[in-house]
């Protein structure tokens, strides 16, 4: 189902609604600005339908915050340090957005543009995004796309595609943020199992300061299922970004069969699987949420929702020593990321 609001996007443009079900009663809702999902709502084995994901009251108020609520990420997910990056020799310089770094894209990120509905119906939708040449000051061309495909067994996939017509690094996502809880409580008490072996310490810019690390023997370390709260502010690691904000090396490597992340929520009733061919997920426990409009007309807590970002490690443009897959895209080659976000109620 396709609708448009009354109210305007900034580009004078009413923003466009799709709507996505499924027999089981899954309903899931997303707008063309920013390619944004809006909404998760799962039905429960009691009966209650429950939203599983953080989202504002209008879709006007998505361009008041700065959290990146449920919105496509791009060129670039993550951090750039300082910035800069170098190709074949040439340096190229891009717009910052966090300080003297690049977070999320650029100022002007995927997040904060209209993509084209190129085909929409109950199951699935279909946007489509062109990022000129220097756009953000990234090079080449860029055509980007987004499916986003509701299955019968509550299985949400986000499959990212991107072609450049000039090598250029590339890292898509979905930046959703989800309290399985369905309210706006602390998501610390949410259960995690992150099927990773190291994470990615970061300093308070959150940006790498040397490689990986194990997870052994530290608060990192999710591999049995443990609440967020448990070893939460442990470590210094932590402290410096005011929790988890970190990547987190996947054991499953990119194969899609096997989970990367499991997710309880509080009272049980609502789990959350996560599968993706991307090499890591960065683990974000809504340090900085404070203030960011929620529904209502109320606004969000810090740790009231939490982030698992399939990517690349951030800033691997500077960090061709991660063992991970080049993050260049080559022209005649295709960019494809594909995460699934698996609800089973309990
Ligand atoms: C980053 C956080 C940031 C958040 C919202 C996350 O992907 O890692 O540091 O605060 O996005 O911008």
């Amino acid at each position: 189902m396709l609708n448009e609001t009354t109210g305007a996007a900034p580009d004078g443009l009413p923003f466009r609604l799709i709507t996505l079900r499924n027999d089981a009663g899954m309903v899931v809702t997303l707008m063309d600005w920013g390619a944004t999902l809006l909404s998760a709502r799962v039905p429960l084995n009691d009966g209650s339908v429950r939203e599983a994901l953080l989202g504002c009251a209008t879709p006007e108020h998505y361009i008041e915050q700065t959290a990146y609520l449920g919105a496509s990420i791009g060129r670039y997910a993550n951090r750039i340090a300082k910035s800069q990056f170098t190709l074949n020799g040439q340096t190229w310089t891009l717009t910052p957005s966090q300080g003297e770094n690049q977070l999320h894209g650029g100022k002007e990120g995927f997040d904060k543009r209209r993509w084209r509905i190129e085909r929409q119906n109950d199951s699935e939708a279909l946007l489509s995004l062109t990022s000129q040449d220097g756009d953000q000051g990234f090079p080449g061309n860029l055509n980007a796309s987004v499916l986003y495909r509701l299955g019968e067994d509550n299985r949400l996939a986000i499959e990212y595609r991107a072609t450049t017509d000039k090598p250029c690094p590339v890292n898509l996502t979905n930046h959703a943020y989800f309290n399985l809880d369905g309210e706006q409580s602390d998501v610390r008490n949410h259960t995690l199992q992150l099927l990773a072996d190291d994470y990615l310490p970061v300093d308070a810019m959150g940006i790498p300061t040397g490689g990986l690390k194990s997870v052994a023997q530290t608060s990192f370390d999710f591999r049995q299922p443990k609440t967020v709260a448990a070893d939460f502010l442990s470590e210094e690691d932590q402290r410096v970004v005011n929790g988890y904000d970190h990547a987190f090396l996947l054991q499953a490597q990119g194969d899609i069969s096997k989970p990367a992340a499991q997710v309880w929520s509080a009272d049980k009733k609502l789990q959350m699987a996560v599968y993706t061919t991307a090499p890591a997920l960065q683990f974000y426990s809504g340090n900085f949420l404070e203030g960011t409009p929620a529904r209502g007309n109320a606004t969000y807590g810090a740790w009231q929702g939490l982030a698992l970002e399939s990517e690349l490690l951030p800033d691997s443009p500077n960090r061709p020593d991660f063992p991970q897959p080049d993050c260049v895209l080559q022209p005649g080659d295709e960019y494809v990321s594909l995460t699934e976000y698996h609800f089973i109620p309990a």
